[in-house]
């Protein structure tokens, strides 16, 4: 009796625990952005920009408005800390109005943002800045904690990475970090990872992209993020992800990986920038600008062109990838393994 009884509860609890895995994990949402066939996809990514239009924010925007106008770009993708410093005290928060409404007006930028979360907007409530509600005051905010937006040649999966950093959990100091929805970090890095994993198998994407808001590879002041190194990048290679986009470090900057294709964008020059903070990366640096500016991808096809520009507009660097140079790049060394 006492051995069945131990061994149904037993039961009884993997059952439970089977379930509650189960409902954590959960295919990602996955947005349709309509595309206009034959044009290339055009888009701008900023990060760390929300202080009131200070810091230049005003300036970056400004520049945004003008690029886009003369590209007639498809969407904006935001690689977080939209609000700074302590992210949206609620859905009726002044500083949606005043960091952003307020700040890209241009008519060229009233397009969709796909926004993820940084560190500061976990500071504040993150609810609030989830919640579709916001929509109703500006339907261009799109932000979620990871999401999919499919746009025909390309699937950008955009992924949470405030939840990474342990430091966040065991040394958060003065600052309080909003984990509803997100606590115990194990459980929710786990069932995010899988579901990644998963989103990305299924994607027959020509080009693959992830965006996060914290560094994998930096040679600004945060530096690389050893969590998503250990974590999120095996994800990355496992399937054949081209590039990360991130910001948390106010900077700009391409770095390309020793071991694999992929390619590091950091775009976090939305407002506050010039830190002073240089430190070599065991990767490639290709490039660095440690003021404030933006970045804008065109994807066709065949080619991804990637340039930075400054807060005058002025195009910084420019850098391409074709698919077809990839593949012809990647025959010598199939044939070297077959040797
Ligand atoms: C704004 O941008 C200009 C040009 O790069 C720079 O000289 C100035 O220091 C910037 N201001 C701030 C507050 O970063």
């Amino acid at each position: 009796m006492a051995t069945t009884g131990s061994a149904s509860s037993v039961t009884a609890i993997a059952v439970a625990l089977t379930l509650l895995a189960a409902m954590a994990s959960a295919e990602l949402t996955r947005l349709e952005h309509p595309v206009v066939g034959g044009s290339p996809l055009r888009l701008l990514v900023v990060g760390d920009w929300g202080r009131n239009g200070g810091s230049n924010q005003s300036r970056v925007a400004e520049q945004m408005g003008k690029f886009a106008e003369e590209t007639e770009i498809d969407f904006v993708v935001s690689t977080g800390d939209n609000f700074l410093e302590d992210g949206l005290a609620g859905v009726d928060d002044v500083e949606f109005h005043e960091s952003f409404m307020d700040v890209y007006t241009a008519q060229s930028l009233q397009k969709p943002w796909y926004l993820v979360l940084g560190n500061h907007d976990y500071r504040g409530d993150v609810l609030a800045q989830i919640d579709p509600a916001l929509r109703k005051i500006d339907s261009r905010f799109i932000c979620m904690r990871s999401f999919i937006v499919s746009a025909g040649i390309v699937d950008f999966f955009l992924i949470d990475t405030t939840p990474f950093p342990l430091q966040y959990w065991t040394d958060p100091g003065e600052e309080h970090y909003d984990w509803r929805g997100v606590a115990p970090r194990d459980a929710y890095i786990a069932n995010l990872l899988k579901d990644v994993d998963d989103a990305m198998k299924k994607s027959t994407a020509t080009w693959k992209i992830a965006v996060g808001h914290h560094t994998m590879r930096s040679v600004s002041a945060h530096g690389d993020t050893q969590e998503l190194l250990e974590l999120l990048l095996p994800v990355l290679k496992e399937n054949d992800v081209d590039f990360y986009i991130n910001g948390h470090d106010h900077c700009l900057e391409h770095i390309s990986s020793r071991d694999s294709p992929i390619q590091y964008f950091t775009s976090g020059g939305g407002s506050k920038a010039w830190r002073g903070v240089f430190r070599q990366n065991e990767d490639k640096l290709e490039f660095f600008y440690d003021g404030q500016g933006f970045l804008s991808l065109e994807l066709d096809e065949n080619q991804a062109r990637f340039a930075f520009y400054d807060v005058f507009g002025q195009a910084l660097y420019h850098w391409s990838r074709s698919k077809a140079n990839l593949q012809l790049v990647q025959l010598p060394s199939v044939g070297a393994t077959e040797e």
